[in-house]
Formats: C-alpha cells, sequence, structure tokens
C-alpha cells in the first residue's frame, strides 16, 4: 500500500470551522468503518481534483429568473414541435437525468417516455418517423462545456461533434430536424424545412397572449425596441430564454464534490481506490479531467457502430467529419463530461453499451472496436489495452458513481415537469396525451 492508511487526525493548516469539525468527526467514524483505502489528502493533493465554478453567463443573457422561468416553459412545450407532439423535455427529462435512457433519442410520432418510448408514423404523412442518429446526452451541467483551451464558457462546442456554438446556439436547432421536432409538418428539403419551421414557431408562440406576456417581461429591453407586442418573440429570444433555464441545471452537491471540498468520509474505501486508478494506470484523466470530468476535445476511441450513421459513409457515424468535412476528423467524438453518468446509461454517442461495466470492458480489453478503426487511429494512450484487474474495474465503476448528484440543490421547480404551459397542449407529450407527468 503506497499511502498511509486513514490517520483521522485534522491535518494542521487546514481552516476549522465548526461544521468543518463536525463533518471530519464523521469522517473518522466513517473511516474507521471502511479501513484502507488511500488516503483522502494524499489524493486531494496529488490530483488535480475540482469542483464546478462560476457559471459563465453571456453578456447578452445574464440570469433572470423570469427568463429560466419562461425558458421552463418552453423546454416542456410541444408547440416547438411540428406537430405539437415533442418538446425538449420528451428526450431531456428530469426522470432520467435530462436524457433519456434510450440507446437511441425518439422524437416525432413517438408514443410514452423514456426506454419505453415507441416510435410510429407522422402524423401528417403517415410515413414512418426514424429514431436519432446518435444517443440523447444529459442537459445537467452543460452550462460548463468547454472551449479548445479547457475553460468553460458561452462558446463552447455542442454536440457529440460540436457542430453548435453555446447552448444559445444550439437550442433552436432540434426544432427544424424532421427525427426530433419537426416532422412531417413542414415539407422541403432540409435547409428550407429550416427556415420554414422556426418562422412558423415564432408565428405560433407570437399568437399566444401568455408567450408575449411572458416574452414582455423577460426581455424588457428587447420589448421595449420592438414595435408590437408580439415581435418581442423572435429566434434570439426564444434561444436566449431556453438557454437560461438549461444554464441553470447544475448540479454541485455529488459525494465527490464533497470530498474535493474537504469531508473525507464523502468516499468510501472502494471509490478512493476508484479515483487513484482513474488519474494514474487507467489513464482516464487523460481525457476525463477537470471539474466536467471532460477535456472537451474531439477524440477516437473506437466505440463499435451502431445506429442509423451519418451523412459520409453509409451507415456509419464518422462523427466531428460529419460537421467538418474533414477526413482527419473522422470517428472523432467529443469526450463528455463523466458528471452524473451512473444515471445516464446508455452510453457513447450510438448508446452502444449498456452498462459501465461494458464500457470498462471496452476500455480494458480494448474490444469490441469500430470495424474501420485501426490501431494506429486511435488516440495513442488507446492503444494499448489497460488490462484492468476486476477490483479495479469495480473501484473505477464505484467511483463513477460517486459523481451522481441529481440536483439535490437545485430549486425543485427546475427539476419538475409543469402541469400546464401557455400553449395547452400537454406538456412533453402532446395533443391528446393520456398522461401530462
Ligand atoms: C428526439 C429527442 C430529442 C429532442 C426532442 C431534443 N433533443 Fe436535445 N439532443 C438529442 C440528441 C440525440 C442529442 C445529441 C445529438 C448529437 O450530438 O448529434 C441532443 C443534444 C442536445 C444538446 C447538446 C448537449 C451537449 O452536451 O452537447 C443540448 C443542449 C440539447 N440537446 C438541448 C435540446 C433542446 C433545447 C431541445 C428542444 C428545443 C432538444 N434538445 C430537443 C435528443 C433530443
Ligand atoms: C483518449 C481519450 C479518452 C480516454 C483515455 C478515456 N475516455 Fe472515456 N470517452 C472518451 C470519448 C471521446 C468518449 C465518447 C466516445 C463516443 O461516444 O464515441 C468517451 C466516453 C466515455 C463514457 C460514456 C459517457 C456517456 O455519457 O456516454 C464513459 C463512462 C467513459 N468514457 C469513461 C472512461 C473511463 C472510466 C476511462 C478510463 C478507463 C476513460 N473513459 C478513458 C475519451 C476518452
Amino acid at each position: 500500500m503506497a499511502f498511509p492508511r486513514c490517520s483521522g487526525i485534522v491535518r494542521p493548516f487546514r481552516l476549522i470551522t465548526v461544521p468543518l469539525l463536525a463533518a471530519s468527526a464523521l469522517a473518522v467514524a466513517a473511516c474507521g468503518d471502511q479501513p484502507g483505502g488511500p488516503d483522502p489528502d494524499e489524493l486531494r493533493q496529488r490530483f488535480d481534483l475540482r469542483t464546478l465554478g462560476e457559471i459563465p453567463y453571456p453578456p447578452d443573457n445574464q440570469p433572470r429568473r423570469e427568463r429560466m422561468l419562461l425558458g421552463r416553459l418552453l423546454f416542456f412545450d410541444p408547440i416547438l414541435s411540428g406537430e405539437k407532439d415533442v418538446a425538449c423535455g420528451t428526450c431531456h427529462h428530469p426522470d432520467f437525468a435530462f436524457a433519456d435512457g434510450r440507446q437511441f433519442g425518439a422524437g416525432v410520432s413517438g408514443v410514452g417516455l423514456g426506454p419505453d418510448r415507441v416510435l410510429s408514423v407522422s402524423a401528417v404523412t403517415g410515413d414512418p418517423i426514424p429514431a436519432e442518429a446518435r444517443s440523447t446526452p444529459t442537459i445537467f451541467n452543460t452550462a460548463f462545456a468547454a472551449d479548445g483551451e479547457g475553460q468553460p464558457s458561452h462558446l463552447a462546442p455542442m454536440f457529440w461533434d460540436g457542430r453548435a456554438v453555446g447552448l444559445e446556439g444550439q437550442a433552436t436547432m432540434p426544432v427544424p430536424s424532421r427525427t426530433e421536432m419537426r416532422g412531417d409538418a413542414f415539407a422541403g428539403s432540409d435547409e428550407e424545412a429550416a427556415a420554414v419551421t422556426l418562422d412558423s414557431i415564432i408565428a405560433r408562440l407570437r399568437g399566444i397572449p401568455e408567450y408575449v406576456a411572458q416574452f414582455r417581461s423577460a426581455f424588457p429591453d428587447e420589448a421595449a425596441q420592438t414595435v408590437g407586442d408580439a415581435a418581442v418573440i423572435d429566434n434570439s429570444t426564444l434561444a436566449r430564454a431556453i438557454a437560461a433555464y438549461e444554464r441553470e441545471l447544475v448540479t454541485r452537491n455529488a459525494p465527490f464534490d464533497r470530498f474535493v471540498a474537504g469531508d473525507d468520509g464523502a468516499l468510501t474505501a472502494q471509490q478512493r481506490e476508484g479515483l487513484e486508478s482513474f488519474f494514474t494506470t487507467a489513464k482516464c484523466f487523460i481525457c476525463h479531467r477537470g471539474p466536467m470530468f471532460s477535456n472537451f476535445q474531439f477524440m477516437v476511441t473506437g466505440v463499435p457502430r451502431a445506429g442509423l450513421g451519418g451523412s459520409v459513409l453509409p451507415g456509419d457515424d464518422t462523427g466531428r467529419e460529419e460537421h467538418t468535412g474533414r477526413p482527419s476528423d473522422r470517428y472523432r467524438f467529443r469526450v463528455p463530461t463523466l458528471r452524473n453518468v451512473a444515471l445516464t446509461a446508455p452510453y457513447m454517442h450510438d448508446g452502444v453499451f449498456a452498462t459501465l461495466d461494458e464500457v470498462l470492458r471496452f476500455y480494458s480489453e480494448g474490444t469490441p472496436r469500430h470495424d474501420r478503426v485501426t490501431n494506429d487511429d486511435l488516440e495513442v494512450v488507446m492503444q494499448q489495452p489497460l488490462g484492468l484487474t476486476q477490483s479495479e474495474v469495480a473501484s473505477i465503476i464505484a467511483f463513477l458513481e460517486s459523481l451522481t448528484d441529481a440536483g439535490t440543490q437545485l430549486d425543485p421547480l427546475l427539476l419538475s415537469v409543469p402541469t400546464t404551459v401557455p400553449s395547452g397542449l400537454t406538456p412533453v407529450f402532446g395533443l391528446g396525451a393520456a398522461s401530462g407527468n
């Protein structure tokens, strides 16, 4: 054992407040219950363990409660979808940690929620609507997505391939996507449909007096500058309102966060062992680091192929190349955050792994792998299988579970689906739905 065992001794130089003293007393007790494992202080000193900092707000979207609450209504209102049957919250649902628990997202024409959701046909044309080509990521903590330098930024790339810029840039993109929200309600090429759909959705919102009133109080400066009450609703205010809600979905109270803040007992001995492996032998930290456990770079890991794929190679998703068109970006995917990862199975851009155990086996054994990715194509750190022992795998998974906080410090309102939305539709489910939430 390279590190001293739990000593339970209160170290000098630490600012001790009364609550901290109580916490360290608890920690000693917890330590006694779980002997062994690396020393907490040693871990905090050796590795760059950090909690989430201040939210990086864009200059034109400073926090404002009316705006955030309006964004919440829009997020759960199916009025944003062509066939009025899907909301953002259908796929990013609080019951599933703002993801959907599915291998592939299921939008227009679907019935049900999460893994039970079943796709059907467009209510407009009767044509079948396929699932998404990719797995739905969580919205939790997207405020902290980082730029190329690793700094949290409101202009960070979004999506598995980084094709959107920031939450504001992303917010209206699902609307024109046939599978996500458009359906067959607006015909034409994708570009034509994109223009038509957003305009039509803005027109819909402008026709709902409660939205007009709420947008005016959420955007007073813009309201003062526009002619006509309803004109305050445009692409920009719509995007900013939705982003304002998403940006507050921050979770800072995972056991890991309490551990970093000095609560030795917040992690079990096994979790501390997992933490140590994560930052040493298992090399996870090379890509999953910083407060979000992601460097937000685009990396080739050779995740096996599943799903519909993209447009570059038939039946295959080439990742960042789908967006940039650069062959050097082939099979690069953005490193995802690992916060709340225990709540957001299945895993990877194509949801190909059902459990964390499968993910760890993939990293440990180097198989299964994408049939077109050679060993040389992989990031150097991935070129050698890790050969982790079963007990290392178990402790790394236990550590990943310490990154869970489903919003315990958030205003419960932010985590709840509104019972009614200004359109009068059933939140999340749309028209004629049997049950709302
Ligand atoms: C049909 C399911 C579905 C619906 C509806 C949907 N999303 Fe998503 N969302 C996804 C999928 C799938 C991805 C990943 C797509 C990709 O990376 O190419 C995603 C990605 C995102 C991301 C990027 C997160 C990150 O870390 O990069 C954000 C933010 C987001 N969605 C917000 C929204 C908003 C806002 C709406 C409503 C306007 C919405 N979504 C509607 C399935 C959905
Ligand atoms: C070379 C960079 C790199 C290293 C090293 C790495 N990862 Fe990843 N990780 C990624 C990328 C990129 C993805 C997304 C890949 C994809 O979807 O195709 C990912 C995905 C994941 C996911 C799925 C998350 C989700 O929401 O779907 C988990 C869990 C994970 N990694 C854990 C680990 C662990 C544990 C280790 C160490 C054993 C590790 N990673 C090492 C880059 C890396």
